[in-house]
């Protein structure tokens, strides 16, 4: 009780908005009592206020990443929302997939994918539905800003509670190995997929070079924690990588924060963006 009275929330809110531009709510602080324990844990301390005050004692940039990453929602499942997932098996991807007959080549981008489950969702679409492109250079990279998240999706294990969360049973008998409560993607699934660690708020996305056009990028369920002002940077970022044709999936309740620079496009019960020349 006590100790709610004397800590600096003000500061360590600013402190996870500097390191990933998360816009906390203040009448959530107490979130930083549940969440930040593991850290106290790793620097010897019990109290938050003794966090603080190290803090603000000397800068120490590891321990502020891990305060930010402990704070984000890393809530995902299995072809959620499974709307953008049917669209784009039966129209999205036999268009794109015409479209780049010569190329023979797609790529994928879950950006902010937790703990993977997004990236693998399209790994095994694509698997599903699409066998003909088994000689085709696939690529589905997922990022996120959260160093532990990034390495379950690595690991492509998952609990049989996350398991049961929205993946029909023909998928978790041809897509998974089992021992116990414990799933483990297949290897024709996790080739298709590369996991790393970025932030999308920092200067550079961390795809940027000309050959990095992604053709259908998710940016779902992150751009609610973050202000007009970064959202309407993200989007432009993304906006770079995305080909003149390709196809840019946000969270069922987002939208772009620039809409001169998007079409939105209803269709199969959700809305997906293409991109527009900017004017
Ligand atoms: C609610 S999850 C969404 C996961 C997935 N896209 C989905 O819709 O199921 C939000 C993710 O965004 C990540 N995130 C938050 N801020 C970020 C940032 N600045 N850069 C990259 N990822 C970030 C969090 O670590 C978290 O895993």
């Amino acid at each position: 009780m006590q100790q709610a009275a004397t800590v600096d929330y003000i500061y360590l809110r600013q402190l996870v908005f500097g390191q990933s531009q998360n816009v906390l709510d203040p009448t959530r602080d107490y979130l930083f009592d549940t969440r930040l324990t593991k850290v106290l844990r790793n620097q010897g301390m019990t109290r938050l206020e003794e966090l603080v005050q190290h803090l603000k004692q000397r800068k120490n940039p590891q321990l502020e990443r891990s305060i930010a990453e402990a704070m984000t929602i890393n809530e995902t499942s299995f072809f959620r929302d499974s709307r953008p997932f049917e669209l784009l098996r039966t129209d999205l991807l036999p268009k794109l997939i015409e479209a780049r007959r010569s190329m023979r080549a797609l790529r994928f981008w879950s950006a902010a994918c937790s703990t993977g489950q997004e990236a693998f969702s399209v790994a095994m679409l694509m698997l599903e539905h699409f066998p003909l492109l088994a000689g085709w250079n696939i690529r589905i990279e997922g990022t996120d800003l959260c160093a532990e998240v990034v390495q379950r999706a690595q690991a492509g294990q998952y609990h049989r509670i996350e398991i049961n969360r929205g993946l029909p049973a023909r998928f978790v008998v041809r897509y998974f190995d089992h021992t116990g409560e414990e799933w483990v993607v297949k290897p024709e699934v996790s080739k298709l997929c590369n996991f790393r660690q970025a932030n999308l708020c920092s200067p550079q996305l961390p795809f940027n070079r000309a050959e990095d056009r992604f053709d259908v990028i998710f940016l779902r369920n992150v751009m609610l924690y973050f202000s007009q002002e970064t959202r309407r940077t993200l989007l432009a970022a993304i906006h770079r990588v995305l080909a003149p044709d390709g196809i840019l999936f946000l969270g069922s309740s987002e939208q772009p924060a620039d809409p001169s620079i998007w079409t939105a496009v209803l269709a199969g019960g959700t809305c997906h963006f293409k991109p527009r020349k900017p004017s």
